[in-house]
């Protein structure tokens, strides 16, 4: 495989960086006669893309109907239908104002019996080679640099599967959730191959609570212990940064 660092584009905000992106999903789509195939992530960092992607389908008429769309990560053990559900995030962020088709979104179950999960999870796996892979893999960076929910100590042959929630991860969550006590334990997530399998990645990280770990993502040597150095081993990945993410990055 060919090793092409990750470009790091610089910009002075948040919204800027995400219009951006929103910008090169729109021309994938507008340049694309096939189904164009979107892996999406949650939290904070994407809220800007999203309402960019909202506006370019309102303002602009940009069409999602030849979109597919699968979601790197669900909590386990919760409904899709619990207000604090990725699929309930996504719905509220993006699907429910746009016109992809509800049969053409995946997003991992997590209200799955531990009897059903391992072939759910092969399940989603297929659906994703059965599309022809991902063509763009929308990241945020965890605190600890999970991708996904790859926390540390995730190998980089890893597929979509049940993981533990690391206490980091757990205790970012437990505001949300009422408590540490009622946020899951485990969830379940696309794995590192998964992700880098993605024909190509936007990784995107904003404030300054991001710039120590992009540092450590972009210059310290491949490690299981900060998952998104995998990002190097991969020939089309580009770190979208605003300023205060970027402090100390070399451009
Ligand atoms: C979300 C996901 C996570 C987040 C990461 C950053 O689907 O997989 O890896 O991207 O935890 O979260 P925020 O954007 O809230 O800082």
């Amino acid at each position: 495989m060919t090793i092409k660092p990750p470009a790091t584009r610089l910009f002075s905000t948040a919204q800027e960086a995400s219009v951006a992106v929103a910008t090169e999903i729109a021309n994938l789509i507008k340049s694309s006669s096939e189904p164009v195939v979107l892996g999406l992530a949650t939290g904070g960092t994407p809220l800007k893309l999203y309402a960019e992607l909202i506006r370019l389908h309102r303002v602009e008429g940009l069409s999602f109907k030849n979109v597919i769309t699968f979601n790197l990560d669900e909590y386990l053990g919760i409904p899709p239908q619990h207000p604090l559900s990725y699929w309930t995030f996504m719905h509220q962020h993006l699907f429910d104002h746009i016109d992809v088709p509800a049969s053409q979104i995946h997003i991992p179950n997590g209200s799955l019996a531990e009897s059903d999960q391992e072939q759910g999870c092969a399940a989603f796996e297929d659906a994703i080679t059965e599309v022809g892979g991902i063509d763009l893999q929308v990241l945020g960076i965890g605190l600890n640099g999970h991708i996904g929910f790859n926390e540390p100590g995730s190998p980089p042959d890893t597929r979509t599967r049940v993981i533990e929630l690391s206490e980091s991860t757990a205790q970012r969550a437990a505001s949300d959730f009422g408590g540490m006590e009622n946020v899951p334990k485990q969830a379940i997530t696309m794995g590192v191959a998964t992700i880098l399998d993605a024909k190509s990645i936007a990784m995107l990280a904003f404030g300054e609570s991001k710039t120590a770990i992009i540092r450590r993502a972009l210059n310290e040597s491949i490690t299981a212990e900060v998952p998104a150095t995998y990002l190097q081993q991969h020939d089309d990945t580009t770190y979208y940064l605003d300023e205060a993410a970027a402090t100390g990055v070399p451009f």
